[in-house]
C-alpha cells in the first residue's frame, strides 16, 4: 500500500482537474471490478456487485475524494508574477514559501508582498508565484492555470507524510479494501468523487447516480494530539475513527453501531470522533434524493491541508481490515 500512496500523493490533482489521480486509479480497481463508469463531474464508480445467491442485498456507497487542494492563477503583472486565489481550503499560513506546480509542469515558489506585513494573518491575495519569468511575455502560466502543492513523498518509520494525504490515503484505503473484499453479500459502490475540497460537489451528483441505501465516507480528520492542538481526542496510529459528528453532518447512528460492533467483534483498534471543524463527501451522501443512512470512517491526520500532511501506517492498514470485515458480511438494518 505503500508504494500505492507514494504514486497517488505524487499526483497531481486539484479540484477538478482529477484526471490524472483518476487515470491511476483506474488502472488499480480495472481487474477487481464488476463494472466502472465515469459520470459527467468525473466520478470514478466502481461496481462490485454481490454473489448470486445473495438475497435482498444492501446498496452500499463508499466515497473517498480525488481532488487535492490547489491554487488558480488570477492575474500576471509586467513582470510575469502571478497572483492567485484559492481552490479549496488553502491557507496562507501553509502557503506562503510553497513550492506549487501547475498543470503543464510549470513549477514556482510563493513569495509574500512585504515581509514587515508578516505578522497574524497572511492573507493570499498579498502572495504572488514566481515561476522564474522576467516579464509578462515570457510567463509560462495564463489565468485560469490551476496549480497544487509540489511535495514528495517520505516516510518516518509509521509516519507517512506527503502533500494531498487528504485524501489520497483514503483513495489507497477503498482501493486496497475493494483488493481484499473476496466475495460480498452486498451490492458495493466505491466512488473516488471529485470536488471534495470546493464543497463536497462531486459526491452529490455521484450519489443521485448510484441512490445507495447506505453511505460511508472515508476521508481524514484532524487531530488532537499535538502541542496545544484543539481538545479532540483523535489521535495517529490509535486507529480509524468512528465518526459521530462534524460540523456538516451527524453520522446515522445505526452505521455507527455497525462500524464499532464489527471493529470490537474483529478485534480492530477504532476512535471515537467528535470533529469541530470541517466536513466530508458523507454530508453530500446523506441529504441526497430523499436520505441516505450514512456514517463516516476517518483516517486520523496531522497537518491538513498543508504540503506536510501526515497519517500513521497502522491507521490504513486498520481501516481497510474494518472495512473489509464491515462489507464482506450481510447488514443486518
Ligand atoms: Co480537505
Ligand atoms: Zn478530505
Amino acid at each position: 500500500m505503500k508504494q500505492l500512496l507514494k504514486a497517488l500523493t505524487e499526483t497531481f490533482g486539484p479540484s477538478g482537474h482529477e484526471g490524472e489521480v483518476r487515470k491511476l486509479i483506474l488502472k488499480e480497481v480495472k481487474p477487481l471490478a464488476d463494472e466502472v463508469r465515469v459520470d459527467a463531474l468525473g466520478n470514478l464508480i466502481v461496481h462490485k456487485k454481490p454473489a448470486a445467491n445473495s438475497k435482498n442485498p444492501k446498496r452500499i456507497m463508499l466515497a473517498a475524494h480525488m481532488d487535492e487542494i490547489g491554487v488558480i492563477a488570477s492575474h500576471i503583472d509586467k513582470k510575469g508574477f502571478v497572483r492567485f486565489t484559492n481552490v479549496g481550503g488553502t491557507f496562507g499560513k501553509y502557503t506562503l514559501g510553497a513550492r506549487v506546480r501547475f498543470m503543464n509542469g510549470v513549477t514556482g515558489v510563493v513569495g509574500y508582498d512585504r515581509m514587515e506585513q508578516v505578522d497574524n494573518a497572511l492573507p493570499i491575495n498579498k502572495m504572488y508565484i514566481d515561476v522564474g519569468a522576467t516579464k509578462k511575455e515570457d510567463c509560462p502560466v495564463k489565468v485560469g492555470d490551476f496549480a497544487a502543492f509540489e511535495r514528495t513523498y517520505m516516510e518516518m518509520g509509521d509516519r507517512l507524510v506527503a502533500k494531498s494525504m487528504d485524501d489520497r490515503s483514503g483513495v489507497a484505503v477503498l482501493i486496497e479494501t475493494l483488493r481484499a473484499i473476496k466475495s460480498t453479500p452486498n451490492d458495493l459502490y466505491f466512488v473516488f468523487t471529485t470536488q471534495e475540497e470546493v464543497g463536497t460537489r462531486g459526491a452529490g451528483a455521484a450519489a443521485y447516480g448510484v441512490d445507495p441505501e447506505i453511505g460511508i465516507a472515508v476521508d481524514v480528520t484532524a487531530t488532537g494530539d499535538t502541542p496545544a492542538s484543539l481538545k479532540m481526542v483523535m489521535e495517529l496510529g490509535k486507529g480509524p475513527c468512528v465518526k459521530f459528528r462534524d460540523p456538516g453532518m451527524l453520522s446515522d447512528p445505526r452505521v455507527v453501531d455497525w462500524m464499532i460492533t464489527t471493529a470490537e467483534k474483529a478485534k480492530i483498534p477504532y476512535q471515537r470522533e467528535v470533529l469541530l471543524m470541517g466536513t466530508t463527501d458523507g454530508r453530500e451522501i446523506q441529504i441526497s434524493r430523499a436520505g441516505v443512512m450514512t456514517g463516516a470512517l476517518s483516517i486520523p491526520c496531522r497537518y491538513v491541508h498543508s504540503a506536510s500532511e501526515m497519517v500513521d501506517y497502522n491507521d490504513l492498514k486498520n481501516s481497510v481490515k474494518l472495512l473489509t470485515a464491515m462489507l464482506s458480511k450481510a447488514v443486518s438494518f
